[in-house]
């Protein structure tokens, strides 16, 4: 058997079998095949797809492919949240600490930013000194201790997803449903936890654009989980337009402190209430989804979500001064704002786009390679719905390299539509599975 053989068969729109796909994804785990060949044969699956068995048997290689972390002597029911991918989606600063806080054992395995959408490890990574490579010894035991730990993928958890994951990126192979709840759930399964809620995006800002795609890859990922013995719930949200107002990475975990502190954006407190009642119904903290939502509720406004997000910086090394006192987080040299040419109601965000443009100011990666900028970004001062005079400040340009501020502005604009009546904004929670 050859790589180049079975890049050749998926071109040719053939279904790989079992023992094809391990053989591809132990090679490129040992080297064995290089970037080339598999960037081939990403983009061979993303023309040409893979079934449902296809999907599966990725998975399960691709969870092996490392070690399976073992939290059985954790106490209690471990809950694991992951998002398919947004603009804005600040979902897992916020979550984590508040289920964590009401007794809920988190254990969460996190990503880098992928394509247009930024990642939980790069945000955290924005906090000096903050360290996402725990050990498994130090995974299970903050997970005991202060019931959160969310980790990247080391080179024992999932180091397949781990490196196709940073070779998708980078290579536009990044939006297809089997690579997606395969990378996802590798990731999950790999990790240990008991139960898995998945927060699945749909809209323009995420990779399934269509309500129906975005259902599929719910359902996709939830079969896989079941079939692996998990609890599993999929909640599908609106990415028609970033979660809250920031985007950009330090940007993103001041406003998760803002929420962690009762005062967050409507659509990132509501999709955080919603997902931790899930996560407090899975781990029987709550015997009904609106218990769980006065649980979560509660957590928010009594600070002790907040004060456990704090435990948890200081437990994965980050310089709690720096989150007590957000303005001491990385902060770019050029603040712009950009002001709205006509009067109106905001009828449209393109939100890849405004994703593209954090990219561009350095917020993302081009290559492999690339190093990201923490505290760049784009911070808007509108969104759906809200109206707006011609003149005022429509969003704020975080950048430390001025020779992007205008094409970031030319964009930023482009990316925007007014209505001059009145338009209803879409409601966060599309559907639950
Ligand atoms: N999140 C992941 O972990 N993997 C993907 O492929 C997309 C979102």
């Amino acid at each position: 058997m050859t790589m180049y053989d079975l890049i050749i068969k998926k071109k040719r729109g053939m279904a790989l079998t079992k023992e094809e796909i391990h053989f591809m994804i132990q090679g490129y785990v040992s080297e064995k095949i290089p970037d080339y060949q598999m960037s081939a044969m990403m983009m061979a699956i993303c023309f040409r797809g893979m079934n449902e068995n296809e999907t599966k048997e990725l998975t399960l290689a691709m969870a092996h492919s490392g070690d399976m972390m073992d939290l059985s002597h954790v106490e209690g029911i471990k809950v694991d949240k992951h998002s398919t991918g947004g603009v804005g989606d600040k979902t897992s600063l916020v979550l984590g600490p508040m289920a964590a806080s009401v007794g809920i054992p988190v254990a969460k395995m996190a990503g880098r930013g992928l394509g247009h959408t930024g990642g939980t490890i790069d945000k955290l990574e924005s906090i000096r000194g903050f360290s996402t490579e725990l050990s498994e010894e130090t995974f299970i035991r903050n997970v005991n201790d202060i019931h959160i730990a969310i980790a990247g993928q080391t080179r024992n958890l999932a180091p397949a997803d781990k490196k196709l994951y940073a070779l998708r990126d980078v290579t536009g192979t990044v939006d297809q449903m089997s690579l997606i709840a395969s990378s996802i759930m590798s990731k999950k399964l790999a990790a240990g936890a008991d139960a898995i809620i998945l927060d699945v995006k749909t809209g323009d800002g995420a990779f399934m654009k269509s309500l129906e795609d975005a259902r599929a890859l719910a359902k996709e990922m939830v079969t896989i989980g079941r079939l692996a013995g998990k609890r599993m719930k999929a909640v599908i949200s609106d990415m028609d337009q970033p979660l809250g107002y920031a985007v950009g990475n330090a940007l993103e975990v001041k406003e998760a402190i803002n929420t962690l502190q009762g005062h967050g954006p409507e659509d990132l407190t509501e999709l955080a209430v919603t997902l931790g009642s899930y996560m407090a119904v899975a781990a029987e903290k709550a015997e009904t989804f609106e218990e769980g939502r006065e649980l979560m509720n509660e957590t928010l406004q009594n600070g002790n979500a907040w004060r456990k997000f704090c435990e948890f910086v200081k437990a994965q090394g980050g310089d709690v001064s720096q989150v007590k006192e957000p303005s001491r987080l990385p902060s770019a040299q050029y603040i712009v704002p950009v002001q709205s040419p006509v009067s109106g109601f905001t009828a449209d965000i393109k939100t890849e786009e405004i994703g593209r443009i954090s990219l561009l100011l350095g917020g993302g990666r081009e290559t492999k390679e690339s190093i990201i900028d923490p505290a760049v970004g784009i911070v808007l001062c509108r969104k759906k719905g809200e109206y707006i005079e011609k003149g005022d400040t429509l969003a704020y340009l975080h950048a430390n390299a001025k020779e992007k501020l205008s094409a970031a502005e030319e964009r930023l604009l482009a990316a925007w539509s007014w209505s001059d009546t009145p338009v209803k904004a879409k409601s966060i929670i599309k559907e639950v599975i």
